[in-house]
């Protein structure tokens, strides 16, 4: 995709999106014109007035930027509300994190009522104001928003394409070494900048076994901040299970040979492209999760690994089939945009094959509905 065959932003949405990028312009000028790509994500999409999700523009849905599953059907949330319904304890909460437009909740909460579940409180921790105030119109009194992580939390860890957006280091490998690929105003452009990795930054990626390709130069992402926040869910997490749903791979994947361009991905209207400088603000970055790392991350928190699997092998063992077979066939109307989507969530060249579902846990004997066949924890 060329830049020049996006669509153009309208010029309130071009005088922020210039704002945001006077502010990156001015910390370049204090850090002496050079900043780590993971300082550039988290001020691109977190700065708290300009920032892709502080800002109102963050657009979920098939009118915004990008479709996450629960957005694209209200059966992903109905299958997901079978595995919490097994987990779930007298006393539990569940915790979603980054919540978007509220929809995971929305049908999570209608589904366990369906399930005669009750008695749990439903709970959102979520970074963004704006987003958070959507949450609220949508969910209203069912719903509490955290300002931080509680401590002694029993119950259930939610996390849908959340892990995917959290700053990413950018790397590149080369027989002469390991680069940092950072940020700086080349000719009055923000430009990507190569300098030597800083220290824990180089300590991380020498862990990383890399094949470099006959090109000699290798591109890929070290995701630093997803591991680190994992850690800290192992460390207020008493009792329960975390479950962890994104796109992404197990290392020796996510380091694939011929992925030696890496990962990293911008979402703008529905167009996928690779240049993280295109209207700072406007856009979703985003880079697959290495779930190895997330794996590990968990243990370093005394967490057990429960399960991990593609989310169509995920989705069919909590009974996403059982459900569409319950509906009312007759009813085009409302049948067939339905199983559309259950298509979309399942099939491997979408969705399908492509997300996984991690979930790692403390003190849960059971095994878990949604990893009963096909669990591919060896994987990791
Ligand atoms: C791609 S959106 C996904 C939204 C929603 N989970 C869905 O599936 O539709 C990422 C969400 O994660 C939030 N977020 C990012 N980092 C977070 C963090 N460390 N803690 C909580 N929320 C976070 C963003 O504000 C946004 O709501």
């Amino acid at each position: 995709m060329r830049l020049s065959e996006l669509p153009c932003p309208d010029p309130a949405a071009q005088a922020a999106s210039r704002a945001l990028a006077e502010r990156l312009e001015a910390e370049l000028r204090m850090q002496g014109n050079w900043i780590s790509f993971a300082r550039y994500m988290e001020l691109a999409l977190y700065e708290p007035q300009y920032g892709y999700y502080a800002a109102a523009g963050a657009q979920f849905g098939r009118s915004g930027d990008f479709v996450t599953g629960p957005e694209l059907s209200p059966l992903f949330a109905r299958t997901l509300a079978r595995q919490v319904a097994a987990l779930l304890q007298p006393g539990d909460a569940v915790l979603e994190f980054g919540a978007g437009s509220g929809a995971l909740a929305a049908h999570l909460c209608d589904e366990l009522v369906a399930l005669g579940v009750g008695g749990y409180r439903y709970l959102i921790l979520e970074t963004s104001r704006v987003l958070r105030e959507r949450q609220r119109e949508r969910l209203g009194a069912r719903v509490q928003w955290l300002e931080r992580l509680p401590e002694g939390f029993r119950g259930i860890m939610l996390a849908n394409e959340v892990a995917d957006a959290m700053p990413v280091h950018a790397l590149t490998w080369t027989r002469s070494g390991i680069a940092e690929r950072g940020v700086c105003v080349n000719e009055g452009e923000l430009a990507w900048c190569e300098r030597p990795a800083a220290a824990e930054v180089l300590a991380a990626a020498q862990e990383i076994a890399i094949d470099l390709p006959p090109s000699g130069r290798y591109e890929s992402e070290l995701p630093l901040a997803a591991p680190a926040w994992l850690r800290s869910l192992g460390t207020a997490l008493e009792h329960g299970a975390i479950l962890v749903i994104d796109y992404g791979f197990p290392r020796h994947e996510y380091y694939h040979p011929q992925r030696s361009m890496g990962t990293l991905m911008c979402h703008y209207r529905h167009r996928a492209h690779a240049d993280p400088f295109f209207y700072p603000g406007l856009q979703d970055i985003t880079a697959h999760v290495d779930f190895s790392a997330l794996a590990r991350a968990a243990a370093e928190s005394g967490l057990d690994l429960l399960g991990y699997a593609g989310q169509t092998q995920f989705l069919v063992n909590c009974g996403i089939t059982e459900l569409l077979a319950a509906e009312d066939h007759a009813d085009i109307a409302r049948y067939a945009p339905l199983a559309a989507s259950a298509q979309t969530l399942l099939s491997p060249a979408e969705m399908g094959e492509l997300f996984k579902v991690l979930a790692v846990g403390r003190g849960i004997d059971q095994p878990l509905l949604g990893f009963a066949q096909g669990d591919r924890s060896q994987s990791l």
